[in-house]
């Protein structure tokens, strides 16, 4: 799937059925070409994606609390799971104040440039998840 088809599938958001069936198949491209070093990166940012600001990542320096920890994410989550609620994560908690990453939908106040754009990219979201779901962000095992 190329951006356009991307853009144009999450623009039918409207239907659970497309997106559903998005998160859990044709990020395969993304999902080949995902790099951990860029989703190292883009984690780290905090102007553009802001991640580090609200969590504890394992692997950077210490984040924020404003949501839980992403340690161990993996054992908690399927990547499926984590994609959507990066993706949207007013699907999971309609009052969440996680920015939705890949969504235009409902929007307030979008300076004017910057409308009808998301903050991340198919492509980015798959390398922050293949950041998260390295078997190294697991949570630590602490010898007995
Ligand atoms: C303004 C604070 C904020 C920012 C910025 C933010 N999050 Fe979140 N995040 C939250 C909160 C709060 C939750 C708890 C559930 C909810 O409200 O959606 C959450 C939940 C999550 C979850 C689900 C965690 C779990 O235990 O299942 C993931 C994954 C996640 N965030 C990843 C990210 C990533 C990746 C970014 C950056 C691209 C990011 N978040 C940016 C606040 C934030």
């Amino acid at each position: 799937m190329n951006l356009s088809a991307a853009a144009l599938a999450w623009g039918l958001v409207g239907c659970a059925g497309i997106v559903q069936a998005w998160a859990q198949a044709p990020v395969a491209t993304e999902r080949a070409a995902a790099s951990v070093e860029r989703g190292r990166a883009l984690l780290l940012q905090r102007q553009d994606t802001g991640c580090v600001l609200c969590h504890q990542i394992p692997g950077l320096p210490a984040g924020g609390a404003i949501g839980p920890s992403l340690h161990g994410l993996a054992e908690r989550s399927t990547l499926s799971q984590a994609r959507l609620h990066i993706a949207d994560a007013r699907r999971f908690n309609p009052q969440t104040i996680m920015p939705a990453y890949l969504s235009t939908e409902g929007l307030h106040n979008v300076a004017a440039g910057l409308q009808g754009q998301t903050i991340l990219t198919p492509q980015s979201l798959e390398d922050i998840l293949v950041y998260l779901f390295q078997p190294t962000a697991r949570t630590p095992v602490i010898a007995p």
